[in-house]
């Protein structure tokens, strides 16, 4: 992929101005923002007991979260509407700007995730919400959402970190066929490692459960709770934050801009994952603790308060084959990330 090799160190650079001009609590310890006291708050009172959640057939992680938007009018503190712009280029005719206004909450309503039609200003207007923090290291995250059947957006639920760290899922409305699996390349000329999978018949009018499980030696892909997709290769191994956007510029990887408002719906988003600033070292005393098993809303088997240390060797993750791929999609390989 030479050409996207050529712009990528541009890109690269868009992307890291674009995210520390808009978000420099992450980056600055001295800032007094509220996001750094986020950042550094371990949580470990608030939905762990920094013991874990022992996710049936994934793992042990330190961290949880669920939200249902349907009981919500306004974010929850947990996760920030970025307000960054990504630039235009060869690539992308638009550049794309997120506006925390195209994102609607409430009324009992699933979040809105909105791309107004028929913009014709640049950059275009799109939306994004963050994790407060970057420092989720592997996780298991089921977004609940039905896609917009207008044309010309890509919406986004990924791990984000930089462009070599990156895993993502990925639906383009011009393509309701299809959901875009991706574990962005760690090495540039590594390979591309991106995978297109049948999407549910019913993806733009009913809402469906799209999870990735990013672990230590591989990402695995479900809709619906089933596995249709691992990828073993330039599976991330830094710390990042979680990300839901959807987003058009134009270009051929998103189409549009879109001619209606293109409207994500997102019902819920329920999260386990590995903080690296969650403290676990008391985890050994309380493995003998009560423990519950659950099947939360987003259909997961957890037990919580076990010890971290508890049953990892039953975890699927030794799945490491890539399987299921309808495709492969380097007929895409230059297009432009939505981060
Ligand atoms: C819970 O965490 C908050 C914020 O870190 C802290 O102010 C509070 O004292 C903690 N509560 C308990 C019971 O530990
Ligand atoms: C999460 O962190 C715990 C404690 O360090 C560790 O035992 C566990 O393996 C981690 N989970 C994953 C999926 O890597
Ligand atoms: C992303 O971060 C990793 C770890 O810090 C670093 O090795 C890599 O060079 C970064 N990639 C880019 C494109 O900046
Ligand atoms: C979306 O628009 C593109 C470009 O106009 C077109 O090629 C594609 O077929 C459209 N998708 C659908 C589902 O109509
Ligand atoms: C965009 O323009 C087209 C053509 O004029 C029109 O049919 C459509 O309703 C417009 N959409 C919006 C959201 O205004
Ligand atoms: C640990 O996993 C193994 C293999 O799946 C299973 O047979 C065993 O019952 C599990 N032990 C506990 C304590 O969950």
């Amino acid at each position: 992929m030479p050409l996207r090799n050529i712009f990528y160190g541009v890109f690269v650079i868009i992307v890291t101005a674009a995210l520390s001009e808009a978000t420099p609590g992450f980056s600055s310890p001295s800032d007094s923002d509220s996001r750094v006291a986020a950042r550094s708050d371990t949580g470990a009172n608030e939905t762990s007991d920094g013991c874990g959640y022992q996710v049936e057939g994934v793992g042990a992680f330190n961290y949880h979260l669920a939200f249902d938007f349907t009981t919500k009018d306004t974010l929850p503190d947990e996760l920030i509407a970025s307000t960054y712009e990504v630039g235009s280029g060869p690539y992308a005719p638009y550049a794309h700007i997120f506006n925390p206004s195209n994102i609607v909450l409430g009324s009992g309503q699933p979040m809105q995730m909105i791309v107004p039609g028929n913009q014709t200003a640049d950059p275009l207007e799109t939306c994004q919400v963050v994790t407060r923090y970057d420092d989720v290291l592997y996780a298991s995250v089921r977004t609940v959402a039905q896609a917009s059947p207008v044309n010309g957006t890509v919406h986004g639920f990924f791990m984000y970190m930089n462009d070599t760290q990156e895993t993502d899922i990925e639906i383009r409305t011009g393509d309701p066929s299809h959901v875009h699996f991706t574990n962005q390349q760690t090495h540039p000329g590594n390979g591309e490692t991106t995978y297109a999978v049948a999407a549910p018949s019913t993806m733009a009018s009913a809402f469906h459960e799209y999870r990735y499980d990013w672990l230590p030696s591989v990402t695995n892909f479900y809709i619906d709770g089933v596995l249709v997709m691992s990828i073993n290769r330039n599976v991330p191994s830094e710390a990042g934050w979680l990300m839901w956007n959807s987003w058009s510029n134009g270009y051929a990887w998103t189409f549009g801009p879109p001619v209606q408002d293109s409207i994500l719906l997102i019902r819920s988003v329920e999260a386990y994952f590995n903080r690296t600033s969650v403290d676990t070292s008391d985890c050994e005393t309380n493995s003998g603790t009560s423990t519950e098993a659950a099947v939360t809303t987003a259909g997961a088997h957890v037990t919580t308060n076990a010890a971290v240390t508890g049953n990892l060797s039953s975890s699927s993750a030794s799945s490491t084959t890539e399987i299921g791929a309808s495709q492969t999609d380097d007929g895409y390989g230059f297009y432009w990330d939505c981060t």
